[in-house]
């Protein structure tokens, strides 16, 4: 990478079925940067199976939960020939990055995390049942997968902003206190400025989420567009009639954003075609453009996923091309922190 390049680093997890949240906010996205990526090895992308042993899950489902969300990701148009797509549990370094690193972590910035402190919320209030350690540290092995490659520009959506400054806090601290010269590369999130944050269709004030809400007000990147559909002629907007963004119109402004992100256009002009119509036509017009948007990513996925043996010949090519890049800067790391290279 020169100094002028850009390379990207982004992680999805493994849970669950991956959403049009996820996909408006991330995926499309990563897209996005392979095809700008100088070369492959700056356009990286990796399923974070390490990040979901942190909740309680079934071990066998793990494995499965990969599978479907490299196959939906190469579905969606990553090509490993042209990125490195792999699994974090492929490469060892993610894991000892994240240990190194956590010595330059100020346990308060963990401690302010929002995801943790619902948590910690529960947790006090004696409704949080087992809560891992490693839930709160959580953060340090996402600095750990963008650090581990010096990557400078991660696409993520609006969830993430967080995690972001904290790694930049963390490459910050370390460069200062092991430097100079800099080990490390202080990275910047790339957030869209439409789409970033996708509501859950039955409560626009809540965002589609894997883990709340239900099925009606999430609609999977898999949903036949039937289901499709239906699911936003049942989005829940506001009593009044106009399609515009604004206040106490949450829902109808997330259906504009979703509508301008799978058209390619901006809310602006949606708001202005749109103008006069009543929420029947504009609901119907919604749905209609993403089931034609995700239909193609739906039928691709089918027959990606089916062939396990070739999704695992991707993920063993993308876990090699990682570790080339990540060995030297974990070698850097130790040798700046007077950690011995492993014999
Ligand atoms: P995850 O798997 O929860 O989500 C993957 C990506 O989807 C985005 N996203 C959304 N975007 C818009 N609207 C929504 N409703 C919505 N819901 C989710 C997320 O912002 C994310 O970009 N901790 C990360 C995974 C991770 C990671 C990393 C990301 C691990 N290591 C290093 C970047 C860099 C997570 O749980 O994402």
């Amino acid at each position: 990478m020169s100094a002028t390049t850009e390379r990207i680093f982004s992680g999805i997890q493994p849970t669950g079925r991956k959403h049009l949240g996820n996909y408006i906010g991330a995926i499309r996205q990563y897209v996005a940067g392979q095809e700008t990526a100088a070369a492959p090895g700056d356009a990286i992308f990796c399923i974070v199976d390490l990040h979901a042993t942190t909740v309680d899950y079934d071990p066998a489902k793990l494995r499965e939960r990969v599978h479907d969300t490299v196959a939906i990701l190469l579905a969606a148009g990553l090509d490993p020939e042209r990125c490195v797509l792999f699994r974090q549990g492929d490469v060892r370094e993610h894991a000892e990055l994240s240990w190194l690193l956590s010595g330059v972590t100020a346990w308060g910035d963990l401690n302010r995390m929002h995801q943790w402190k619902v948590k910690r919320e529960q947790i006090e209030a004696g409704t949080g049942g087992f809560v891992s350690a490693g839930l709160f540290s959580y953060p340090v092995l996402m600095a750990a997968d963008v650090l581990a490659y010096r990557a400078n520009v991660v696409p993520v959506g609006d969830d993430q902003r967080q995690h972001i400054e904290l790694m930049r806090e963390v490459a910050r601290r370390f460069n200062e206190r092991f430097g100079p010269p800099d080990v490390l590369v202080v990275p910047e999130g790339r957030i869209p400025e439409v789409g970033a944050r996708i509501m859950d269709l039955q409560d626009p004030f809540s965002k589609m989420s894997t883990t709340s809400g239900g099925d009606a007000g999430r609609v999977y990147v898999l949903d036949e567009p039937d289901a499709i559909r239906k699911k936003f002629r049942s989005a829940v907007t506001d009593s009044g009639r106009e399609v515009r963004r604004g206040s106490g119109k949450e829902g109808i402004a997330n259906l504009i954003d979703v509508l301008a992100v799978v058209g390619g256009r901006t809310p602006e002009s949606i708001e202005a075609e749109f103008e006069g119509a009543g929420y029947g036509d504009f609901k119907m017009a919604v749905g209609d453009a993403v089931a034609e948007y995700l239909a193609p990513v739906r039928e691709r996925y089918a027959g990606l996923r089916e062939d396990e043996a070739e999704l695992e010949r991707a993920l063993a090519a993308g876990a090699g091309a990682a570790r080339e890049i990540c060995a030297p800067v974990l070698a850097d790391v130790r040798e700046a922190m007077g950690v011995a290279e492993p014999r």
